[in-house]
């Protein structure tokens, strides 16, 4: 199949990535600096001619440039799915101007670089055959959660979108912790990568109080530094950062 990606940004790329495993692409910019020396991905200003050319169309612009695509692309989209991850932009919004389109609303991350996102996806009134074409496709990208309600995509903006920002900080702070007790950071890195790997697989089967149960001695190093980052309140933060970035969606959806 040939797909349209409007927006070959930072998501765009990833997404383009991921899905020329199978797929033949037709990413656009709106300035063109090189061409593409990727295989099965071309570049180009053209939007009407991406989508023209292409059976599905996925949008990764800015919010603010959404509206301006949709109306250079709208007589193009007849019966082809169109899956949007402009973050904040309702489906009911992309339908309105879209009007003969399958329109799907999905969030994920950088991680669809290495078919390692998490890609939710929320659509409404489809076919059981188009809802596997739409998770076949995602798929490619990494693990595909189907969302049960437009809100529940939307919180998918920080839980996805936003996330690997997130971890890199608690990756970083591993790392300089080693720096502090003479790691070189090549090193504490090293480990903080294979740690946070392995606690992710060994908690897709266990749950979280009895993985800390099983390697903290009485008394020992571990509980420790739970101690600590209890009195540091570290959970909480990381919480409290997480909520504010949610309460900013409610901002920009008002705005
Ligand atoms: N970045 C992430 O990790 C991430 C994660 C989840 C969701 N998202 C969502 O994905 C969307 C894109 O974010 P981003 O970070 O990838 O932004 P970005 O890096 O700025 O990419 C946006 C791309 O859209 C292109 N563009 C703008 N107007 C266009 C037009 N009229 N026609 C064709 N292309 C146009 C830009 O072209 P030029 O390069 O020529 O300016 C740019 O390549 C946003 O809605 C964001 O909420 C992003």
């Amino acid at each position: 199949m040939r797909v349209a990606i409007i927006g070959y940004g930072n998501l765009g790329r990833a997404i383009a990535k991921a899905l020329a495993k199978k797929h033949e692409i037709i990413a656009t910019k709106r300035e063109l600096n090189a061409k593409s020396k990727l295989k099965r991905i071309e570049v180009t200003t053209n939007n009407a001619y991406a989508v023209k050319n292409s059976e599905c169309v996925i949008l990764t612009v800015k919010p603010k440039d959404l509206m301006l695509v949709l109306d250079e692309i709208k007589d193009y989209v007849s019966n082809k799915l169109v899956i949007s991850f402009v973050a904040f932009v309702k489906l009911h919004e992309i339908k309105s101007i879209l009007k003969q389109a399958k329109v799907v609303r999905a969030m994920g991350n950088v991680g669809a670089e290495i078919g390692k996102s998490f890609t939710a996806y929320y659509v409404e009134y489809v076919d059981e055959e188009t809802d596997k074409e739409i998770f076949n496709l995602l798929s490619l990208t990494g693990e595909v959660h189907k969302a049960k309600s437009e809100e529940e995509l939307d919180l998918m903006t920080i839980f996805s979108g936003s996330a690997p920002a997130f971890i890199a900080k608690l990756i970083d702070a591993f790392i300089y912790a080693g720096l502090k007790c003479g790691l070189n950071a090549e090193l504490s890195k090293k480990a903080a990568l294979s740690v946070f790997n392995s606690t992710s697989e060994l908690l897709r089967k266990e749950s979280i109080d009895g993985l800390i149960k099983r390697i903290t001695t009485p008394a020992g190093t571990t509980i420790e530094g739970l101690v600590t980052m209890e009195k540091h309140s570290v959970e909480f933060g990381i919480m409290d950062s997480i909520v504010k970035a949610v309460e900013k969606i409610s901002k920009f959806k008002k705005g």
